[in-house]
């Protein structure tokens, strides 16, 4: 797969996951308790994979595409910083869920607050990714360039999906099942980096 395509699929997937944290969120809204396991496994997920493998590979392709293109200098600066943040947001939002889930006395404003923070910031981090540093990177980044970037990071697979894939993570992938509406199904094995990193709905 193109790693443009991969890149850009890994984005939809993060997506989908901060639905169902968004939407457990929003029980909280209502008065209700969300499903503190779920909304731990998305954290840890985004934590573990994606602040581990993901962002270091982007870090790398960034700073490539930098020398290539100047006039993004400023904006890859502030996505490079975002990696920072999302990655000390995510563990504020887990060490609350974690108190809350063994009963400690968690403010709920605490909770929404670093939720929401988290949610909106990535959001705005991958929508930026999408719109200013994709189409640049699929026009100026060679094979070399996109080598260099999947070597910056393990080449361990995506914990949700696969062979490999994590039992921890078992309620996790049924409920984005349930949101994509079909079953995630593959990651296939593969020595390549980028490919052992997409996410194919269809199942190829
Ligand atoms: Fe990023
Ligand atoms: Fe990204």
């Amino acid at each position: 797969m193109n790693p443009v395509t991969a890149w850009h699929e890994e984005h939809a997937y993060f997506g989908r996951l901060l639905n169902v944290l968004q939407e457990e969120v929003d029980s909280l809204y209502a008065g209700q308790s969300p499903n503190y396991e779920l909304v731990l496994d998305i954290v840890a997920y985004l934590r573990d994979y994606s602040d581990q493998v993901h962002h270091p590979r982007e870090d790398e392709a960034f700073r490539r595409l930098a020398r290539r293109s100047p006039e993004l200098r400023p904006t890859i600066a502030r996505l490079q910083q975002e990696h920072r943040v999302i990655a000390q947001s995510g563990d504020r939002l887990r060490q609350l869920v974690e108190e809350a889930a063994a009963d400690a006395v968690v403010p709920r404003a605490d909770i929404e607050a670093a939720a929401a923070t988290y949610i909106v910031y990535y959001r705005g981090h991958i929508a930026t990714e999408e719109q200013e540093i994709l189409p640049a990177a699929a026009r100026e980044l060679t094979e070399e360039d996109w080598t260099i970037a999947r070597n910056a990071a393990p080449s361990r697979g995506n914990p949700l999906v696969g062979e490999g894939a994590d039992e921890r993570f078992r309620h996790l992938r049924r409920r984005i099942a349930a949101e994509a509406g079909y079953a995630p199904r593959t990651l296939q094995a593969s020595p390549s980096a980028w490919r052992a990193l997409t996410w194919r709905p269809d199942g190829t």
